[in-house]
Protein backbone atom coordinates (compact mmCIF):
# COMPACT_ATOMS: atom_id res chain seq x y z
CA UNK A 1 0.00 0.00 0.00
CA UNK A 2 1.40 3.48 -0.64
CA UNK A 3 2.52 5.79 2.23
CA UNK A 4 0.71 9.10 2.37
CA UNK A 5 3.01 11.65 0.73
CA UNK A 6 3.05 13.82 3.80
CA UNK A 7 4.47 12.75 7.35
CA UNK A 8 3.58 14.92 10.33
CA UNK A 9 6.24 13.54 12.57
CA UNK A 10 3.99 14.23 16.23
CA UNK A 11 0.76 14.88 16.87
CA UNK A 12 0.22 18.87 16.41
CA UNK A 13 -2.89 21.27 17.06
CA UNK A 14 -5.89 21.18 14.56
CA UNK A 15 -5.01 24.37 13.14
CA UNK A 16 -2.24 22.55 11.37
CA UNK A 17 -4.30 19.49 10.44
CA UNK A 18 -7.02 21.69 8.84
CA UNK A 19 -4.88 23.28 6.72
CA UNK A 20 -3.64 19.77 5.17
CA UNK A 21 -7.21 18.50 5.26
CA UNK A 22 -8.66 21.51 3.44
CA UNK A 23 -5.76 21.14 1.00
CA UNK A 24 -7.01 17.69 0.21
CA UNK A 25 -3.49 16.39 1.22
CA UNK A 26 -2.97 12.71 2.20
CA UNK A 27 -0.89 12.82 4.95
CA UNK A 28 -0.21 10.30 7.74
CA UNK A 29 0.06 11.78 12.15
CA UNK A 30 2.61 9.65 13.58
CA UNK A 31 0.97 9.19 16.62
CA UNK A 32 3.39 8.36 19.39
CA UNK A 33 4.38 11.83 22.06
CA UNK A 34 7.67 10.62 21.90
CA UNK A 35 10.04 12.20 18.96
CA UNK A 36 11.22 9.68 16.50
CA UNK A 37 14.95 8.80 16.26
CA UNK A 38 17.33 8.79 13.48
CA UNK A 39 16.10 4.96 12.83
CA UNK A 40 12.52 6.24 12.96
CA UNK A 41 12.66 8.28 10.74
CA UNK A 42 14.34 7.26 8.11
CA UNK A 43 12.28 3.79 7.97
CA UNK A 44 9.22 6.53 7.46
CA UNK A 45 10.42 8.56 5.19
CA UNK A 46 11.03 7.03 2.05
CA UNK A 47 8.30 7.65 -0.49
CA UNK A 48 6.83 10.82 1.40
CA UNK A 49 7.23 14.49 -0.31
CA UNK A 50 6.35 16.83 2.58
CA UNK A 51 7.96 16.15 6.36
CA UNK A 52 6.43 18.42 9.03
CA UNK A 53 8.29 17.69 12.13
CA UNK A 54 9.22 19.54 15.11
CA UNK A 55 12.50 20.42 16.74
CA UNK A 56 13.17 17.28 18.49
CA UNK A 57 13.88 15.49 15.49
CA UNK A 58 17.21 15.00 13.94
CA UNK A 59 16.38 15.68 10.25
CA UNK A 60 20.69 14.70 9.45
CA UNK A 61 21.74 14.12 5.79
CA UNK A 62 21.12 10.43 6.15
CA UNK A 63 17.23 11.20 7.31
CA UNK A 64 17.43 13.35 4.11
CA UNK A 65 19.24 11.22 1.91
CA UNK A 66 16.34 8.51 3.19
CA UNK A 67 13.63 10.97 1.69
CA UNK A 68 13.39 9.51 -2.08
CA UNK A 69 10.82 11.84 -3.17
CA UNK A 70 11.11 14.67 0.13
CA UNK A 71 10.64 17.64 -1.76
CA UNK A 72 9.57 19.96 1.97
CA UNK A 73 10.58 19.64 5.47
CA UNK A 74 8.46 22.45 7.59
CA UNK A 75 9.20 22.18 10.88
CA UNK A 76 7.06 23.84 13.58
CA UNK A 77 9.41 25.55 15.23
CA UNK A 78 11.87 29.29 14.31
CA UNK A 79 14.81 27.31 15.33
CA UNK A 80 16.28 24.93 12.80
CA UNK A 81 19.72 23.54 14.26
CA UNK A 82 18.50 20.13 14.12
CA UNK A 83 18.17 20.02 10.41
CA UNK A 84 21.08 19.58 8.62
CA UNK A 85 20.51 22.40 6.17
CA UNK A 86 23.58 22.00 3.49
CA UNK A 87 22.51 18.52 2.86
CA UNK A 88 19.05 19.67 2.17
CA UNK A 89 19.65 22.39 -0.15
CA UNK A 90 22.07 19.78 -1.75
CA UNK A 91 19.63 17.74 -2.43
CA UNK A 92 16.79 20.44 -3.57
CA UNK A 93 14.78 20.03 -0.82
CA UNK A 94 12.95 23.44 0.49
CA UNK A 95 12.70 23.73 4.51
CA UNK A 96 10.50 26.34 5.94
CA UNK A 97 10.16 27.63 9.79
CA UNK A 98 7.66 29.38 11.78
CA UNK A 99 9.22 32.94 12.58
CA UNK A 100 7.92 35.48 14.32
CA UNK A 101 4.85 33.98 15.56
CA UNK A 102 6.14 32.65 18.99
CA UNK A 103 8.45 35.95 19.77
CA UNK A 104 5.66 37.44 22.13
CA UNK A 105 4.94 34.11 24.08
CA UNK A 106 9.16 33.51 24.45
CA UNK A 107 9.49 36.64 25.24
CA UNK A 108 7.07 36.16 28.10
CA UNK A 109 8.54 32.73 28.99
CA UNK A 110 12.38 34.72 29.52
CA UNK A 111 10.62 37.13 31.47
CA UNK A 112 8.38 35.15 33.70
CA UNK A 113 11.96 33.08 34.71
CA UNK A 114 13.60 35.98 35.13
CA UNK A 115 10.95 37.21 37.15
CA UNK A 116 10.85 33.97 39.41
CA UNK A 117 14.82 33.71 39.99
CA UNK A 118 15.19 37.12 40.69
CA UNK A 119 12.13 36.70 43.69
CA UNK A 120 12.61 33.14 43.99
CA UNK A 121 8.67 32.41 42.92
CA UNK A 122 9.61 28.10 42.52
CA UNK A 123 11.30 28.30 46.47
CA UNK A 124 8.09 30.25 47.44
CA UNK A 125 5.58 27.62 46.24
CA UNK A 126 7.58 24.94 47.61
CA UNK A 127 7.84 26.49 50.95
CA UNK A 128 3.88 26.57 51.05
CA UNK A 129 3.18 23.97 50.18
CA UNK A 130 5.34 22.21 52.55
CA UNK A 131 3.14 23.53 55.03
CA UNK A 132 6.19 25.90 56.13
CA UNK A 133 4.80 29.38 55.36
CA UNK A 134 4.41 30.06 59.78
CA UNK A 135 4.18 33.70 59.49
CA UNK A 136 5.66 36.72 57.10
CA UNK A 137 9.29 37.03 58.42
CA UNK A 138 11.51 40.12 57.36
CA UNK A 139 14.52 37.96 56.33
CA UNK A 140 12.21 35.49 54.33
CA UNK A 141 13.10 34.32 50.78
CA UNK A 142 14.48 37.78 50.33
CA UNK A 143 15.18 37.99 46.12
CA UNK A 144 16.79 40.54 44.35
CA UNK A 145 14.96 43.55 42.63
CA UNK A 146 15.59 44.36 38.72
CA UNK A 147 14.23 48.06 38.40
CA UNK A 148 16.77 50.57 38.04
CA UNK A 149 19.03 47.30 36.90
CA UNK A 150 20.67 46.53 33.59
CA UNK A 151 19.23 43.29 31.63
CA UNK A 152 22.09 42.35 28.96
CA UNK A 153 20.16 40.60 25.89
CA UNK A 154 22.62 38.36 23.95
CA UNK A 155 21.28 38.47 20.22
CA UNK A 156 18.36 41.48 19.87
CA UNK A 157 16.50 40.07 16.65
CA UNK A 158 12.71 39.86 17.18
CA UNK A 159 12.56 37.58 20.23
CA UNK A 160 15.76 39.73 22.34
CA UNK A 161 14.18 42.87 20.71
CA UNK A 162 10.69 41.45 22.62
CA UNK A 163 12.12 40.80 25.86
CA UNK A 164 14.43 44.16 25.88
CA UNK A 165 11.25 46.33 25.32
CA UNK A 166 9.06 44.62 28.20
CA UNK A 167 11.94 44.82 30.59
CA UNK A 168 12.12 48.72 29.85
CA UNK A 169 8.86 49.07 30.71
CA UNK A 170 9.55 47.31 34.13
CA UNK A 171 12.14 50.33 34.68
CA UNK A 172 15.10 48.23 33.40
CA UNK A 173 18.02 49.59 31.82
CA UNK A 174 19.23 47.40 28.61
CA UNK A 175 22.08 46.63 27.00
CA UNK A 176 22.60 44.28 24.06
CA UNK A 177 25.52 42.16 21.99
CA UNK A 178 24.52 41.37 18.77
CA UNK A 179 25.59 40.79 14.89
CA UNK A 180 23.72 43.92 13.94
CA UNK A 181 23.13 47.15 15.30
CA UNK A 182 19.46 47.53 16.72
CA UNK A 183 19.00 51.13 16.34
CA UNK A 184 15.36 51.44 16.86
CA UNK A 185 16.08 49.92 19.96
CA UNK A 186 19.14 52.31 21.21
CA UNK A 187 16.56 55.19 20.86
CA UNK A 188 13.14 53.50 22.19
CA UNK A 189 14.99 52.23 25.42
CA UNK A 190 18.06 53.94 25.55
CA UNK A 191 19.31 50.54 24.92
CA UNK A 192 23.20 50.24 24.68
CA UNK A 193 25.43 48.27 22.18
CA UNK A 194 28.52 46.41 23.65
CA UNK A 195 30.44 43.73 23.04
CA UNK A 196 29.88 40.25 24.49
CA UNK A 197 32.45 40.25 27.70
CA UNK A 198 31.32 43.94 28.39
CA UNK A 199 27.95 43.31 28.56
CA UNK A 200 28.32 40.34 31.04
CA UNK A 201 30.81 42.19 33.29
CA UNK A 202 27.91 45.14 33.57
CA UNK A 203 24.16 42.85 33.55
CA UNK A 204 22.92 42.63 36.60
CA UNK A 205 21.41 39.78 34.03
CA UNK A 206 21.49 38.11 31.06
CA UNK A 207 19.18 36.76 28.79
CA UNK A 208 20.29 34.81 25.75
CA UNK A 209 18.35 34.97 22.55
CA UNK A 210 20.67 34.16 19.90
CA UNK A 211 20.03 31.04 17.05
CA UNK A 212 22.71 27.75 17.71
CA UNK A 213 25.43 27.53 15.71
CA UNK A 214 28.52 25.97 15.53
CA UNK A 215 29.84 29.69 16.89
CA UNK A 216 27.54 30.07 19.16
CA UNK A 217 27.58 26.46 21.31
CA UNK A 218 29.16 27.36 25.05
CA UNK A 219 29.54 30.81 24.12
CA UNK A 220 28.87 31.25 27.40
CA UNK A 221 31.50 28.59 28.78
CA UNK A 222 33.13 28.93 32.51
CA UNK A 223 35.63 31.84 31.44
CA UNK A 224 32.64 34.01 30.32
CA UNK A 225 29.99 32.71 33.35
CA UNK A 226 32.97 33.84 35.25
CA UNK A 227 32.87 37.42 33.84
CA UNK A 228 29.29 38.15 35.45
CA UNK A 229 28.33 39.51 38.35
CA UNK A 230 28.11 37.30 41.20
CA UNK A 231 24.81 38.87 42.26
CA UNK A 232 23.60 38.18 38.66
CA UNK A 233 21.06 35.97 36.77
CA UNK A 234 20.86 33.74 33.85
CA UNK A 235 18.43 33.76 31.71
CA UNK A 236 18.14 30.90 28.52
CA UNK A 237 15.07 30.38 26.36
CA UNK A 238 16.92 29.95 23.22
CA UNK A 239 19.12 26.49 22.93
CA UNK A 240 20.77 24.70 25.96
CA UNK A 241 23.77 23.87 23.89
CA UNK A 242 24.78 28.04 24.45
CA UNK A 243 25.71 27.74 27.51
CA UNK A 244 28.31 24.94 29.09
CA UNK A 245 25.90 23.25 31.40
CA UNK A 246 28.32 21.77 33.49
CA UNK A 247 30.30 25.00 34.41
CA UNK A 248 27.01 26.73 34.53
CA UNK A 249 26.38 24.16 37.51
CA UNK A 250 29.42 24.88 39.61
CA UNK A 251 28.74 28.72 39.17
CA UNK A 252 25.38 28.60 40.57
CA UNK A 253 26.59 25.76 42.99
CA UNK A 254 29.42 27.66 44.34
CA UNK A 255 27.86 30.99 44.35
CA UNK A 256 29.51 32.96 41.93
CA UNK A 257 26.50 33.19 40.36
CA UNK A 258 22.78 34.44 41.58
CA UNK A 259 20.65 32.39 39.86
CA UNK A 260 19.39 31.41 36.97
CA UNK A 261 16.20 30.75 34.48
CA UNK A 262 16.40 27.89 32.06
CA UNK A 263 13.74 26.78 29.56
CA UNK A 264 16.20 25.04 27.56
CA UNK A 265 19.29 22.39 28.10
CA UNK A 266 22.24 21.01 26.14
CA UNK A 267 21.54 17.70 26.29
CA UNK A 268 17.76 17.68 26.35
CA UNK A 269 15.84 16.19 28.04
CA UNK A 270 18.85 14.74 30.06
CA UNK A 271 20.19 17.67 32.70
CA UNK A 272 23.78 18.20 33.69
CA UNK A 273 24.38 16.60 36.47
CA UNK A 274 23.51 18.65 39.78
CA UNK A 275 21.46 20.60 38.31
CA UNK A 276 18.29 19.63 39.61
CA UNK A 277 19.65 19.80 43.11
CA UNK A 278 19.93 23.61 43.23
CA UNK A 279 17.64 25.89 44.69
CA UNK A 280 18.62 28.96 42.79
CA UNK A 281 17.55 27.87 39.38
CA UNK A 282 14.20 27.59 38.09
CA UNK A 283 13.82 24.83 35.64
CA UNK A 284 10.96 24.70 32.39
CA UNK A 285 10.36 21.81 30.29
CA UNK A 286 11.06 23.64 26.84
CA UNK A 287 7.74 25.67 26.82
CA UNK A 288 8.37 28.89 26.08
CA UNK A 289 6.13 28.91 22.97
CA UNK A 290 3.99 26.96 24.76
CA UNK A 291 0.50 29.27 24.67
CA UNK A 292 -2.40 27.89 22.84
CA UNK A 293 -2.60 30.81 20.35
CA UNK A 294 1.01 30.09 19.38
CA UNK A 295 1.13 26.75 19.23
CA UNK A 296 -1.75 26.44 17.10
CA UNK A 297 -0.40 29.36 14.44
CA UNK A 298 2.75 27.64 14.39
CA UNK A 299 1.07 24.51 13.13
CA UNK A 300 -0.70 26.42 11.01
CA UNK A 301 2.02 28.29 9.64
CA UNK A 302 4.30 25.22 8.85
CA UNK A 303 1.20 23.34 7.09
CA UNK A 304 0.67 26.42 4.72
CA UNK A 305 4.17 26.16 3.73
CA UNK A 306 4.46 22.60 3.07
CA UNK A 307 1.14 22.60 1.21
CA UNK A 308 2.41 25.55 -0.60
CA UNK A 309 5.71 23.86 -1.77
CA UNK A 310 4.33 20.93 -2.60
CA UNK A 311 1.62 23.01 -5.15
CA UNK A 312 4.85 24.34 -6.36
CA UNK A 313 4.58 27.63 -4.58
CA UNK A 314 6.93 30.03 -3.07
CA UNK A 315 6.44 28.99 0.70
CA UNK A 316 5.56 32.55 3.16
CA UNK A 317 8.76 31.56 5.62
CA UNK A 318 11.81 29.66 3.93
CA UNK A 319 14.78 29.29 5.42
CA UNK A 320 17.86 30.37 3.70
CA UNK A 321 19.39 27.30 1.88
CA UNK A 322 23.06 26.93 3.35
CA UNK A 323 25.63 25.48 0.93
C1 LIG B 1 11.55 27.24 18.49
O1 LIG B 1 10.56 27.37 17.78
O2 LIG B 1 12.68 27.14 18.03
C2 LIG B 1 11.32 27.22 19.94
O3 LIG B 1 12.40 26.77 20.67
C3 LIG B 1 10.09 26.39 20.26
O4 LIG B 1 9.65 26.78 21.50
Amino acid sequence: MAVPPILVTRPIPEAGLAVLRAAGSAHEVRAAEEPPDRDALRRLLPGRTGLLCQLTDPIDASVLAAGDALRVVATMSVGTDHIDLAAAAARGIVVTHTPGVLTDATAECALALLFAAARRVVEGDRMVRAGQFRAWGPMVLLGVGLAGKTLGIVGAGRIGQAVARRAHGCGMRIAYHSRTAAPQLERDCGARRLDLDSLLRESDAVSLHCPLTPETRHLLDARRLALMKPSAILVNTARGPIVDEAALVDALRTGRLRAAGLDVYEREPALAPGLRDLPNVVLLPHIASATEETRARMAEMAAEDLVAVLAGLAPAHPVAPQV
